[in-house]
């Protein structure tokens, strides 16, 4: 059986990616607070911001999933939040804390308990991290945003770097979308300007026909890895593929 977890399969690209993979045969697993339409997908529902339920439910499908044979496991981190737009002194406690938890501390837990629980299994393992070109690229209006992305890329170079050392490692990447037509994007065009001073350039990419599909996003995701094309520790912007 080759396994998908993915975080965020309910809507937009981990949604596209759940329903490639599945149609792949392979078993795939969503972790969301809602369900899509997708039959074939097993979805559970999980507030990925609340560490306990997250922990708890986790460890719980890993101990299912290592009941059956395993030919290849992997977690794909995708669940995440732009939380409010608006520059640091307008954004509250609150805000920032639901977006360092979901788009931070969850992956790495996920990422500690996946490589504890799948360490004696010995077969394909991989981590695939839903990153961004805003971990890179300072945008005003996404500073806890931006700060979370670089902080995945992080953990993707030094937990590459931890598995490099062992046998039967799990392999971590990070991949950077591109700009893709989902909810997070309608959450940033119904942004006011002065809260976010690269607005014009989301409206004019999405009038101007430029976002990628999710469908597009998800084919390619899917080529990258059975085709095995990055390293370890790479940190790959889709729109190079
Ligand atoms: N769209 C873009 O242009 C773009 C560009 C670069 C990177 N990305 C990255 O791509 C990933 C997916 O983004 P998207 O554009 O597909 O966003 P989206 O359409 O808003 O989907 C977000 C997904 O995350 C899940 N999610 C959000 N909060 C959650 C929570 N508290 N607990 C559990 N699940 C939660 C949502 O499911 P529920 O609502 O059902 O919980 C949904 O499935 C994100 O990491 C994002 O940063 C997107």
């Amino acid at each position: 059986m080759d396994v998908i977890i993915i975080t965020g399969g309910s809507k937009g690209i981990g949604k596209a990616i759940a329903k490639k993979y599945v149609n792949k045969n392979y078993k795939v697993y969503s972790l969301a607070r809602s369900t899509s339409d997708l039959k074939k997908v097993t979805q559970i529902t999980v507030d990925l911001s609340n560490l306990n339920d997250t922990e708890a439910c986790f460890k719980n499908l890993l101990e299912k999933i290592k009941k059956q044979i395993i030919t290849s496991i992997t977690l794909i981190n995708n669940a995440g939040r732009l939380g409010k737009i608006s520059t640091i002194e307008n954004l509250t406690s609150n805000d920032i804390t639901n977006t360092i938890q979901l788009n931070i501390a969850t992956p790495i837990i996920l990422t500690s308990l996946f490589i504890k629980s799948t360490q004696s299994i010995t077969c394909k393992k991989q981590v695939i991290n839903i990153s961004s070109g805003a971990a890179t690229k300072p945008y005003e209006g996404w500073s806890v945003y931006c700060t979370s992305k670089a902080a995945i890329d992080m953990l993707t170079k030094t937990v590459a770097s931890e598995q490099k050392l062992i046998k039967n490692g799990v392999k971590c990447i990070a991949l950077y979308p591109g700009v893709v037509d989902t909810n997070m994007q309608s959450q940033i065009r119904e942004t006011s300007e002065s809260d976010f001073k690269n607005l014009q350039r989301f409206i004019n990419l999405k009038e101007n026909k430029e976002l990628y599909t999710t469908e597009f996003v998800a084919d390619t995701i899917y080529k990258i890895d059975t085709e095995n094309r990055l390293e370890n520790g790479a940190i790959f912007d889709i729109r190079n593929a």
